[in-house]
């Protein structure tokens, strides 16, 4: 399907993550798992993005793709029109930690930490130089609305709190594109729409994109588009132009 491709390039000029022809096979022989193929896909800078599809149907094994954890069997994907497949290991890890943000279904806080240090800490991992760290790490828990709370550990946070510090750390480092792998799974509607908010926030305001994977079809409303993946193959589109496919 390449329906977004014009579209995109129509409408904003700039594409930042593009696929081309992407095959994922897992295991080989009689074995072997086709978890995607034939995906085709442009998504334009500063757009909010939403996967669904059945659970199996490939979401996470696109994600990781996507964001340089996994490579794929077949196909290219370009970041600001540059090919990252092909990248060794460590030129992906270097690429993530400058230009792209990654949050999970389980927030991944270090217990321990106050929520400030949690970011702080993601920051200095990333190797980022210490000089300037406090005040991205402070920007990013103002940006995620969590600067009051800073100094609470994840323990003394709700679930939707605890999140958007994990999204804070996914964006100290200001990436351009945030990947998120049901972002709002382990939340009650209420907090996963306050989760959305923030996401929708960051795309208005800083021109952040995100793509990121959902079942609950209140959060896909307030996505720019929406991409069905079945068997892991793209079988429809939603545009703000197009809701329905
Ligand atoms: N490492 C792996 N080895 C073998 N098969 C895998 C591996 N990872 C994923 N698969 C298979 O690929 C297919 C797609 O899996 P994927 O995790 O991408 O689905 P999903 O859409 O994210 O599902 P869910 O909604 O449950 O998270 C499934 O059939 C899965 O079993
Ligand atoms: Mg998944």
């Amino acid at each position: 399907m390449s329906v977004m491709v014009e579209r995109l390039n129509e409408a904003s000029g700039e594409t930042i993550l593009k696929a081309i022809g992407i095959k994922r096979v897992f295991g080989r022989g009689h074995t072997a798992v086709t978890a995607l193929a034939d995906i085709h896909l442009s998504i334009p800078a500063g757009s909010m993005v939403a996967l669904k599809g059945r659970s199996g149907s490939g979401k996470t094994t696109l994600l990781n793709i996507l964001s340089t954890l996994d490579e794929p069997t077949e196909g290219q994907v370009f970041l600001r029109g540059r090919e990252i497949t092909g990248f060794s290991g460590a030129q992906r890890s270097a690429l993530r930690r400058k230009e792209i943000g990654l949050v999970f279904q389980s927030f991944g806080l270090i217990p321990l930490m106050s929520a400030y240090e949690n970011v702080e800490f993601g920051l200095r991992i990333a190797g980022t130089p210490v000089k300037g760290n406090r005040e991205a790490a402070e920007r990013a828990l103002e940006r995620v609305g969590m600067r009051e709370r800073m100094k609470h550990r994840p323990m003394e946070l709700s679930g939707g709190e605890q999140q958007r510090v994990a999204i804070a750390r996914a964006i100290a480092h200001e990436p351009a594109l945030l990947i998120a792998d049901e972002p709002t799974a382990e939340l009650d509607s209420k907090m996963g729409l306050q989760v959305i908010r923030v996401f929708r926030d960051l795309v208005n305001r800083s021109g952040m994109t995100i793509v990121m994977t959902t079942h609950d079809p209140g959060i896909m409303e307030l996505a720019d588009y929406v991409i069905a993946l079945e068997d892991g193959k793209i079988v429809s589109q939603t545009t703000p132009e197009s809701p329905v496919v």
